[in-house]
């Protein structure tokens, strides 16, 4: 067997060993992506772009409105001036592959069937059932504060934990003023969102030049959403970033400097619907290999996600109950559900 058979096999038990007791039934994961009827392929021009330096300024709520019409538009936009150095940015895309050029062996170090381990490497699988082979390769690990979760990473290649952290430290500044940036724009106060915030949790994504595969497809990564508050990717120069707005595709091609951010599973809870948590894939690229860095936001376990209450009145009644991100995350291993519709079991009518 193959090392990534082995690790389909392992995740695959994960899967299993979460789904022993099952409370809840849900419908067909397989039916859970729209089929899109026209499915186009827009090039450039449909991102919004925030300026965040702007953010910081006199024009602060002039940028607010547009991050919050994005959000509610778009599901997505695209930050420049973020005060990430370019240095760090090139720091962090260069030690990623290096780190996916090294021998198998070594990266298989960091495999685990364990999915709440704070170190996880996750190999491309084949996924028979619909005749689509995955390619992409992550690491995921822990990493606010990155002094608790730095020594679990990996010391090869030598400066994979020094640059890793001063990304992971820098991006995790952006997070911040985005998400106070984003209460605002929902009318909550600037710290209602950021202060339910516990962790940061990065997944170096790697996908290789054109994999092989006998399949019928090979995707970079399915279509879904994340299961966080917002995810913010930043891409190397290689396009390979799809997103579905206006029930279209939308290629979101790298754009130099800039990270992409995103809305998500809780913020779409917490925000009673309003911000929708963006459905999006990663294709394949022929001719070059790809890395993305996401870094996904995520509430703290105990923090009541439910819908803002100064969003909800006799109008607009609450579409989720309360629930905390430890009950989300653990029905989340239990419903074989890559979007937003897990966040069915949460909604008021299911009582
Ligand atoms: C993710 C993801 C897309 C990309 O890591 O959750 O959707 O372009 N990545 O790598
Ligand atoms: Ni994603």
């Amino acid at each position: 067997m193959s090392p990534t058979m082995v690790q389909q096999a392992e995740d695959h038990l994960a899967l299993a060993a979460g789904a022993k007791n099952v409370p809840y039934t849900y419908t067909d994961p397989l039916s859970e992506v729209p089929t899109l009827p026209v499915v186009e392929t827009s090039a450039d021009g449909s991102t919004p772009i925030i300026d965040m330096e702007a953010l910081l300024g006199p024009q602060r709520s002039e940028i607010i409105q547009q991050i919050g019409l994005a959000c509610e538009k778009n599901g997505f936009f695209a930050v420049k001036n973020h005060g990430i150095p370019e240095m760090k940015i090139n720091n962090m895309l260069d030690t990623a592959k290096e780190f996916f050029h090294l021998p198998v062996e070594e990266r298989l170090k960091f495999r685990s069937a364990d999915p709440n381990s704070v170190i996880r490497l996750v190999t491309g699988f084949e996924d028979k059932t619909r005749n689509i082979f995955v390619s992409r390769q992550s690491l995921k690990f822990h990493c606010h504060p990155v002094e608790d979760y730095q020594n679990h990473w990996p010391s090869n290649p030598l400066s994979f934990r020094e640059k890793v952290g001063e990304y992971c430290a820098s991006v995790r500044k952006v997070e911040v003023a985005i998400l106070e940036a984003i209460s605002e724009s929902l009318g909550l106060e600037r710290d209602y969102i950021d202060k339910t915030l516990k962790g940061h949790y990065v997944s170096i994504n790697y996908y290789p030049a054109c994999p092989e595969s006998e399949l019928d497809a090979t995707f970079g990564v399915r279509t879904h959403t994340d299961p966080t508050l917002i995810t913010i990717l930043m891409q190397d120069d290689v396009p390979g970033l799809q997103v579905i707005n206006d029930d279209k595709w939308i290629d979101v091609n790298p754009i130099p400097n800039s990270v992409v951010v995103h809305v998500g599973d809780m913020l779409q809870a917490l925000s009673n619907c309003r911000y929708k948590s963006l459905l999006h894939q990663a294709i394949v690229n022929c001719k070059k290999e790809r890395v993305s860095i996401a870094s996904y936001c995520y509430p703290s376990d105990d923090a009541m996600i439910g819908p803002a209450k100064k969003l909800t009145d006799n109008d607009h009644p609450a579409i989720y109950k309360d629930f905390t991100y430890r009950e989300f995350h653990e029905s989340m291993w239990r419903v074989k559900c890559s979007t937003a519709k897990r966040l069915d079991l949460f909604k008021v009518e299911s009582d």
